[in-house]
């Protein structure tokens, strides 16, 4: 081939690779079920059934990954249960604009005071105690790391643990966060919380610091700060599948230490979250400024469609469909978003009660469409009052199967389908699993329910 064709072919290559790589959707969390191959369907769906550019509604927004998307071409209002999705949804949609150099020199401060008289100074003695047993372990020792792991957050902590060098640590943090004045202080929330459960013990503080930087900033600039640390905790997070369900487990079934304790340890809790966090922030500077008038609203779906404020538009509905609870997986992230210090769930075994191992907090939200009981009225209510307001709605029904131990879905694709023929003028189910966007015949689509594919309710008003 002419040299001068075979550039030109690669030029253009390059350019639609950096055109693909410059619009294609960011995965700010580590997320189960986000819709991120599923977006072009999306927005065809909901094409057929508004007029181009009419506002949307993301009723159950999540990880933001389709509010961001669709906000490109519409007004979006991103709605959600949780405080970390709405504060997620908020920075791709109305990101802040800072002057990152004079942020970043904010925090260099921050972590150098914290060292003198702050988190980082309170929570030294564990900090030092994890790093020899992480470095003992690396030798091939890693019994002293395992009983560290065990022993968990200051939440959750005993006060009468057997191993000397562990309580010994604990109480001279706990001496010092006393000392720097009250043990329930919020800047030493994430630390105290999490801490050796979920982070390093350093990684922790240090994610207090910059919590406590981002929250001196006003309103406006805290937006897309505040995402990056939430961005920056689901990096960081030491488990299995990257979500906040449950610690690692040090131990196997038979009380002997895991071989592979260290590798697992130092995957996640050697990473700086300072770093993580300015190149996090980056990724969020970088989303346009907003051509539409958008919002990110934390509420419950009815509330929110009760409320009757989103009017002439159209409705994206992503509910959850099996028995776990989005906000198990991501209790620590809405911890962190709400910066509140709440009490910790408890479980009781053979008659004695514990705080639970996954430091759960104690009121953390409970989901009508992940209770089988629950789901078929959560369904028709959402249905009833979206028709009611006279708007049209794209539901997604979504497979589970990339998660390990996952639960079959609560509702079928029949019962939801006779649900929201009771409300909808038509009601369409497409596929864009296994056929691309096919229409389903009813045999076409059982065999579809059980492989598992990913489907499209249209429903027109
Ligand atoms: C399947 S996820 C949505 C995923 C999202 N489409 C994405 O791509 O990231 C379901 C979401 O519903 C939210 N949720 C659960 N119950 C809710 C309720 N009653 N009201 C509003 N949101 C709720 C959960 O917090 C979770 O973020």
């Amino acid at each position: 081939m002419d040299s001068a064709i075979a550039q030109n072919i690669n030029d253009n290559r390059l350019r639609s690779e950096a055109a693909r790589q410059k619009d294609a959707p960011w995965r700010p969390i580590h997320y189960l079920g986000s819709k991120l191959r599923a977006l072009p369907a999306i927005e065809e769906a909901l094409r057929e059934v508004s007029e181009e550019g009419a506002p949307v509604c993301d009723l159950f927004a999540g990880s933001g990954t389709v509010a961001s998307w669709l906000s490109r071409s519409r007004p979006v209002t991103a709605v959600d249960i949780q405080e970390y999705s709405r504060v997620i949804c908020d920075a791709m949609l109305n990101p802040s604009r800072l002057a990152l150099p004079e942020l970043e020199a904010r925090i260099t401060t921050a972590i150098a005071e914290s060292k003198v008289s702050g988190v980082l100074r309170a929570a030294r003695p564990l900090i030092e105690l994890e790093e020899c047993l992480v470095e003992q372990a690396k030798l091939g020792e890693p019994t002293g790391l395992a009983n560290l792991i065990e022993a968990s957050s200051f939440m959750t902590f005993s006060r009468n643990h057997a191993d000397s060098r562990i309580m010994e640590a604990y109480l001279a943090s706990e001496r010092m966060l006393s000392a720097t004045g009250k043990p329930s202080d919020l800047s030493t929330m994430v630390f105290r919380h999490f801490g050796g459960a979920y982070f390093s013990f350093e990684q922790a503080a240090k994610l207090d610091v910059l919590l406590d930087v981002v929250h001196s900033l006003t309103l406006g600039e805290r937006r897309s700060p505040l995402a990056a640390i939430l961005t920056t905790a689901s990096d960081i997070v030491n488990t299995v599948g990257k979500q906040f369900a449950q610690p690692i487990r040090p131990r196997d079934k038979h009380g002997r230490v895991k071989q592979t304790l260290y590798s697992q340890v130092a995957r996640d809790r050697f990473k700086d979250p300072v770093t993580i966090f300015l190149s996090s922030l980056e990724k969020y500077s970088k989303f346009p400024l907003p051509r539409f008038e958008h919002s990110a609203v934390r509420s419950d779906y009815l509330d929110f469609i009760r409320l009757g404020s989103f009017k002439n538009g159209v409705v994206y509905a992503d509910p959850p469909y099996t028995r776990d609870h989005y906000s198990r997986f991501y209790h620590a992230l809405e911890t962190i978003a709400l910066r509140d210090d709440p009490q910790i769930s408890t479980n009781t075994a053979h008659g004695v009660t514990q705080p639970s191992r996954g430091v759960y907090r104690l009121d953390r939200h409970q989901s009508p469409f992940c209770i089988r009981s629950k789901a078929p009225t959560a369904f028709a209510q959402m249905f009833g009052e979206i028709s009611r307001v006279g708007l049209s709605l794209v539901l997604s029904y979504s497979p589970y199967s990339s998660e390990k131990d996952s639960h079959p879905r609560v509702m079928t694709v029949d019962s939801i389908a006779k649900l929201a023929k009771k409300e909808f003028a038509t009601v369409e189910v497409i596929s864009i699993g296994g056929f691309s966007h096919s229409r389903l015949n009813k045999s076409e689509l059982h065999k579809e329910a059980s492989r598992e594919a990913e489907f499209l309710f249209i429903c027109r008003s």
